[in-house]
């Protein structure tokens, strides 16, 4: 894989200006780990500061409104999350899907939305246990992919997309290198059908318990292009061990 692996923090609703201190010791991390492209995506309130102390990782928002702007209290437009400082932004997290009942055809219009206002995306899928106990869990994905990734050949180099099964989030749960490997050629076949030649080259993160001591195993894992990282990614400390796991993967990975 040619592209720099990615590894990218999901603060989900942790944070205050407190942890601040946090993203400022992420980004110099990051300037010493150039082989590892870095980013972190905090709570919509601190985007703005954390992108004030990134010298070179990237910023991203958690979510946008497929909206470009109106009568939505509460919702947070793709456009003002770039002004705040986003470069990206990610879409369709389970978390995301199951607390606010988003279908795919929803995130498919978050995302659009946030490649109009210039913003590169990270598209989630990922299967629930019960899925994947059922054999469903390439289905489920395939048609969360169909469904959710805007398509055109010319978009797929803004694109990552995140395999995060939902019963390895949080849980400290994650599934072997076999079953990560099968399921990103799985994604990586389903790009390519999208997106041509170009759906090659998009990243594909893997997300679920991703620790410091893991990160290792599962980064090297079959077309893995990074981690997308919850609760490991809140402390520079446990982020850090990530992307040194990242820095230190051979090179032709
Ligand atoms: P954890 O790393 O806390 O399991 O969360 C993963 C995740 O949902 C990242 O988006």
């Amino acid at each position: 894989m040619s592209k720099r692996p990615y590894i990218v923090g999901n603060w989900k609703m942790h944070g205050t200006r407190a942890m601040l201190a946090e993203a400022r010791a992420i980004d110099r991390g990051a300037e010493r780990l150039t082989k590892v492209e870095v980013a972190i995506a905090p709570p919509f309130t601190l985007i703005h500061a954390v992108r004030k102390e990134a010298e070179l990782m990237g910023v991203g928002a958690q979510d946008v409104h497929p909206a470009e702007g109106g009568a939505h209290t509460g919702d947070v437009s793709a456009a003002m999350v770039k002004d705040a400082g986003a470069d990206f932004t990610i879409v369709g997290h389970s978390e995301r899907r199951a607390d606010h009942g988003e279908s795919n055809a929803r995130v498919l219009e978050k995302a659009k939305a946030a490649l109009a206002a210039g913003l590169n995306l990270i598209v989630c899928v990922g299967e629930t246990e019960e899925e994947r106990d059922a054999g469903k869990a390439e289905a489920v994905v395939s048609r969360q992919l169909s469904g959710s990734l805007p398509t055109g050949e010319e978009l797929a180099e803004k694109i990552t997309v995140a395999y995060e099964p939902v019963w390895a989030i949080g849980t400290g749960r994650t599934p072997t290198v076999d079953d990560v490997a099968a399921m990103h050629r799985h994604i990586r076949a389903k790009l390519v059908a999208i997106y041509g030649e170009a759906g090659a080259g998009v990243r594909i993160l893997y997300g679920g318990s991703v620790k410091p001591d893991n990160a290792a195993e599962l980064l090297s894992a079959d077309e893995v292009g990074g981690a997308l990282v919850g609760g490991a990614s809140l402390t520079a400390e446990s982020f850090l061990g990530i992307v040194i796991a990242a820095a230190d993967l051979p090179r032709d990975h």
